[in-house]
C-alpha cells in the first residue's frame, strides 16, 4: 500500500519530532501494510517553511536510517504547500516539490475558508502541466457549508485527497459523514494518512479502508489504492468510476 501524505520526516514540522519518532512512525506504517510513503512536510503554512532542496536531503537521510534499522519502508519526497498567491513564483523558483517528483502537487487550503483566488490558481497550476490535489477538503469548514464549491473545483480539474482518520471517524461524525458524501459523489481520488505521529494523528489506513469496503465495496477500495500507485508512477488517476459505488445512502448534497 502507498501512502501519499505524511509528516514522517523528523524535525521539519509538527510531525515526527526526532529520528526515533520517525522510526516509530515507519514501524507503524509497515504494520498497516504500507510499503511506500511520501513525506509531505508543511510549506508556507505560516509556521513552517520546507523548500524542495531541504526536503530532498531529509528524505535521503531517513531512507538511510530505515535501511540501517531494516525497516521495509521506502520514503519518497513530497511537500504539502498551503495555498498562497505567489505559488507559481515559488514553483518557478524551485521551492515547490511535487509528490514523488511527479506532475502531482499537494495543496492545502486554510482550515476555515477557501481563498477567492483558489479556482484561478488551481487552473493556472494546471497550465504548468501539473495536477493539483486538494489535501483533506473534508476538514475545510467553508467546503462543509458549501459543498458545491468542492464540486466546482474538481470539475475544473483539481483532484482531492481524503484523510484516512476522517473516514475512520477520528475527527468526529460530521467530518466522517462529509468524507463519505464526497466519496459517494465521485469527488474523491486518494486516501492518505496525513499521519503526524503514532498517537493522536496516526495512520488509520486499515480502518479507513474497512469503512470504504463496508460502505462502497471492494471496487472502491481498489480504485483508491490503485490511484496511489498510479500517482507514484506519474500516470493518470481514475477520476470517475460510478460503478464502484455500491450503495447510495448518504444524502445527495452535491
Ligand atoms: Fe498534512
Amino acid at each position: 500500500m502507498i501512502d501519499v501524505h505524511s509528516h514522517i520526516l523528523p524535525s521539519v514540522d509538527d510531525g515526527a519530532k526526532t529520528l526515533a519518532d520517525a522510526i516509530e512512525m515507519a514501524k507503524a506504517a509497515v504494520a498497516e501494510g504500507i510499503t511506500t510513503i511520501i513525506a509531505t512536510p508543511h510549506h508556507r503554512n505560516g509556521a513552517f517553511e520546507n523548500d524542495k532542496s531541504s526536503i530532498m536531503e531529509h528524505v535521503y537521510a531517513l531512507n538511510e536510517a530505515l535501511q540501517y534499522h531494516r525497516i521495509p519502508l521506502s520514503v519518497l519526497p513530497g511537500q504539502e504547500v498551503r495555498i498562497y498567491g505567489e505559488w507559481l513564483d515559488g514553483y518557478r523558483d524551485g521551492d515547490i516539490l511535487p509528490l514523488a517528483e511527479t506532475k502531482y502537487v499537494l495543496i492545502e487550503l486554510p482550515s476555515n475558508h477557501v481563498p477567492r483566488y483558489t479556482e484561478q490558481l488551481l487552473f493556472d497550476i494546471q497550465l504548468q502541466g501539473l495536477v493539483p490535489i486538494i489535501a483533506h477538503p473534508e476538514r475545510n469548514s467553508e467546503l462543509i457549508e458549501h459543498p458545491t464549491k468542492l464540486y466546482d473545483l474538481v470539475k475544473k480539474g483539481a483532484l482531492t485527497q481524503l484523510t484516512a482518520g476522517s473516514i475512520a471517524g477520528k475527527f468526529g461524525k460530521k467530518i466522517k459523514n462529509f468524507s463519505l458524501q464526497i466519496i459517494e459523489a465521485n469527488l474523491a481520488h486518494l486516501i492518505a494518512s496525513d499521519a503526524h505521529n503514532t498517537t493522536s494523528r496516526a495512520f488509520y489506513m486499515r480502518e479507513a479502508y474497512d469503512v470504504i469496503q463496508k460502505q462502497f465495496g471492494s471496487q472502491a477500495v481498489y480504485v483508491f489504492r490503485e490511484n496511489a500507485e498510479l500517482l507514484v508512477a506519474n500516470e493518470t488517476l481514475y477520476k470517475d468510476a460510478p460503478e464502484r459505488i455500491k450503495k447510495k445512502k448518504f444524502l445527495g448534497i452535491f
